[in-house]
């Protein structure tokens, strides 16, 4: 099936099942460089902030994927179809530092077609994000003390935005 570019005010997805049920890759880095890592993610959101579309994502501090999410300006998130779970459940409990879990996963990078990061010629959608926000979750800021039950090792996400730039699906 062909690939179709939409704008943001165009997407229809059902925001919270995407996140919750289907799950994305959140990939950073430079696909040319040959340099990016991947993980599962399923915390997250899609709106509009500063009159700029935009998805935000959360990830720890220990995790590889944080060192390039660190250090490149764009990422892109990327949904499967449901074939792909095994892929997704494997690539979110697999350190990137320690295999090559893209390739095990079946996964082939493609570039994406504006930003930096890489897609995947398998995703059915793709959001092409361009960091522009960040910040640490507080603890001292949960109203509800539940939430500290997400963290028995203190290790509190750091909060990123991204402008979504450009949105290609099949
Ligand atoms: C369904 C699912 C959802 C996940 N969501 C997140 C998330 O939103 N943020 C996060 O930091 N880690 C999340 N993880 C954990 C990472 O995907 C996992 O730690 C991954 O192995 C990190 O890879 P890396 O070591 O290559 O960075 C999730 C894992 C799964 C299986």
């Amino acid at each position: 099936m062909a690939r179709q570019t939409v704008t943001f005010d165009q997407l229809l997805v059902h925001s919270q099942d995407l996140w919750a049920n289907q799950w994305m890759l959140l990939t950073s880095g430079d696909f040319l460089d040959g340099s990016f890592n991947c993980m599962t993610i399923a915390w997250g959101s899609l709106g509009n902030m500063w009159n700029r579309p935009f998805a935000q994502v959360v990830v720890r501090p220990n995790q590889f994927a944080y060192d390039f999410i660190e250090r490149y300006e764009t990422f892109t998130l990327c949904a499967f179809p449901s074939e792909y779970r095994g892929s997704l459940e494997m690539i979110g409990s697999v350190s990137g530092s320690s295999r090559s879990k893209i390739t095990e996963a079946g996964l082939t990078p493609v570039a994406s077609s504006v930003v930096a990061a890489p897609a995947y010629s398998e995703a059915e959608l793709v959001l092409e994000c361009q960091k522009i926000y960040w910040d640490d979750i507080n603890p001292a800021h949960f109203l509800d003390s539940g939430l500290n039950a997400h963290y028995p090792n203190q290790d509190y996400h750091r909060i990123y935005y991204g402008e979504v730039i450009a949105i290609v699906h099949k």
